[in-house]
């Protein structure tokens, strides 16, 4: 059965490691993300995002991954990714996820707390765990300026009264990374991440991860991450196979012949950023 992420981070606090979260979207991904934790016997997050859950239905999503979990070795949790209500959030509590996010970053800082305390009053109960976002963190095309950037960065302080007000299990930070394909290379803020993990005593989350050089996230997760989600790097290496098959065989029909390729393209990725997250061998 699927796992709360809290108890997979819980392991990885204890041991200094980072649990990969991987966004699916379809059958191949979530066939992908499984068949990359069994190669490198990795405990294994599966999140879905709103954008996922409308494009291939909640159910869908939950029985796909229930199904790869079912077959596998090692733990499997599935997160709601970048949750933006109460109702969203009830909804994937009824399809059987195992995890949620409630990102009320956008809001101001009480109503922010009181949006995450309803979802911890409601998700606890029933054994599901959840992630909030403090400080925004925002997408590359967003076209904020660096400087800009940083007025949204999470303030340590801040970070360690929201957890207190909210009771939330793991909390998504802003220290530099953003989501999609970075034009320059991200420079972290890494005295910033050791500043809050002094102040807040629960598991730190790195989004935007996809395209943030190896040893950066090595030094994120010596620095206390315990979670870091991966979504571009996967569309990248599945869409980038499909562009491949496609102009080797212009002729080609089978859905098969295309997206078995993608499949095996986005299990190689996979396997090489458990191996930076520090989680292969930990299942
Ligand atoms: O946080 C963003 C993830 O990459 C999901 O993106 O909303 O396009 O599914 P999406
Ligand atoms: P990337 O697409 O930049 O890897 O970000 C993924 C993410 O943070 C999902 O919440
Ligand atoms: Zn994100």
């Amino acid at each position: 059965s699927l796992v709360p992420v809290s108890v997979l981070l819980k392991t990885a606090e204890v041991e200094g490691y980072a649990v990969g979260a991987f966004n699916c979207n379809n059958l191949e991904i979530v066939q992908a993300i499984v068949a990359a934790a069994e190669a490198e016997n990795a405990p294994v997050i599966m999140q879905a995002s709103q954008g996922a859950i409308k494009y291939a239905g909640v159910d869908y999503i939950a029985a796909m991954v229930r199904v790869a979990a079912r077959g596998a070795r090692i733990p499997v949790a599935l997160h709601l990714d970048h949750g933006t209500s109460f109702d969203q959030v009830m909804r994937c509590l009824v399809a059987g996820f195992s995890s949620v996010m409630i990102d009320g970053s956008h809001l101001p800082l009480e109503q922010n707390i009181a949006l995450t305390r309803r979802v911890v009053a409601a998700a606890r109960p029933v054994g599901v765990s959840v992630e909030a976002e403090l400080g925004r963190i925002g997408g590359v095309e967003d076209d904020i300026a660096v400087t800009d950037r940083e007025a949204f960065f999470t303030d340590p302080e801040e970070a360690r009264y929201f957890v207190e007000q909210t009771g939330v299990d793991s909390l998504a930070v802003a220290i530099g990374t953003a989501h999609g394909r970075y034009k320059g290379e991200p420079r972290l803020d890494f005295d910033r991440l050791t500043r809050i993990k002094e102040l807040v005593h629960i598991p730190l989350v790195l989004h935007g991860a996809s395209g943030v050089p190896d040893e950066a996230i090595r030094e994120a997760v010596r620095r206390g991450v315990r979670k870091v989600n991966i979504d571009t790097n996967i569309r990248e290496a599945f869409v980038g196979a499909v562009r491949r098959k496609l102009d080797e065989n212009p002729q080609e029909i089978d859905p098969r012949k295309i997206l078995g390729p993608a499949r095996e393209a986005a299990i190689e990725v996979i396997r090489e950023k458990m191996r930076v997250f520090g989680c292969s061998g930990k299942a």
